[in-house]
């Protein structure tokens, strides 16, 4: 997976620049970001997102945090012309991929915390695989509530907590057995989001009374073991704070850990639990 946020590329960014500036990343990210991570792995979720929200001909959708804007065309196909879709994002190279995939839909760059729309502007906001990176979850849930209509719909996915993770859970150990309790944490920033009953009073402290709450197993993929310890390590402070050698090793041991998720092939097809949420503002 991926940040989004270009991990150690933005943070590497990040001490003199304000909060939007810093969260920049290149050109390059963005457009990897698109060719390999969203076939690989967001693009799986957006189906069902959009199936959870009940997102059909003629509604209006708000994708917050849409990076490259998966969910956003996955909705755009579903509401048709009567409809309109917009999505939004801090990352201005992720806008700019969007913008070049689908140039029919409205990219806007804003923060979730403090969404640019007037009060009940949409009948759906959906989010996929954000909420967790949100400095403010409170407000920024807040604000998708805000800004769609009343008994309209807001629906999220978020990974499900490490503990249900078949794959991560031995990975993040094996980290942290190597590099000690910081990997833990740099490693399980996806994860954060994943409690129900947290999540649960999330959604009704921001006034939205959830309809369905679903967990579906999707699917992890990378090339090869070795490639997706790169990613993960690379797309987090991690990689600057161990040293080489600490780096060989995690890769060395992955191979074993990972082994009952290593195709014939070399590459790596592994389950991925997710929490997807609707909830209905009052
Ligand atoms: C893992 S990506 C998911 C992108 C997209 N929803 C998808 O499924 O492909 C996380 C996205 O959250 C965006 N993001 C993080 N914090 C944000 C904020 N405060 N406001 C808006 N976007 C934010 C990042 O720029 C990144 O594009």
């Amino acid at each position: 997976m991926l940040e989004g946020s270009g991990g150690a590329h933005h943070r590497r960014m990040t001490s003199t620049a304000g909060p939007t500036e810093s969260f920049q990343i290149p050109i390059e990210a963005a457009e990897r970001y698109e060719a390999a991570f969203v076939p690989g792995f967001f693009a799986q979720w957006a189906p069902i997102l959009c199936e959870v929200a009940g997102v059909a001909e003629g509604h209006d959708v708000l994708d917050v945090a849409c990076g490259t804007g998966i969910v956003a065309r996955t909705a755009a196909d579903l509401v048709g012309p009567p409809g309109t879709v917009v999505g939004l994002d801090l990352n201005e190279a992720m806008l700019t991929v969007a913008g070049r995939v689908r140039p029919d839909i409205e990219w806007r760059q804003g923060d979730a915390m403090r969404l640019p729309f007037a009060d009940g502007a949409f009948d759906t906001v959906l989010c996929q695989m954000a909420l967790m990176f949100f400095a403010d979850r409170p407000r920024a849930l807040g604000e998708m509530a805000r800004v769609v209509s009343p008994g309209g719909t807001v629906a999220v996915v978020v990974p499900s907590a490490l503990d249900a993770q078949v794959m991560f859970k031995p990975f993040v150990e094996l980290a942290g057995r190597i590099a000690g309790p910081e990997a833990i944490s740099l490693l399980t920033a996806y994860f954060v989001c994943g409690d129900l009953g947290e999540l649960t009073n999330l959604f009704e402290s921001a006034g939205l009374r959830i309809g369905v709450r679903r967990s579906v197993v999707g699917s992890y993929r990378a090339p090869s073991v070795d490639a997706a310890v790169t990613t993960e390590v690379e797309s987090t402070p991690l990689v600057e704070r161990i040293s080489a050698t600490t780096y060989r090793q995690l890769r060395d041991d992955a191979v074993d850990v990972l082994r009952p998720f290593t195709q014939p092939d070399g590459s790596l097809v592994a389950p991925f639990k997710c929490l997807v949420i609707a909830a209905t503002r009052n």
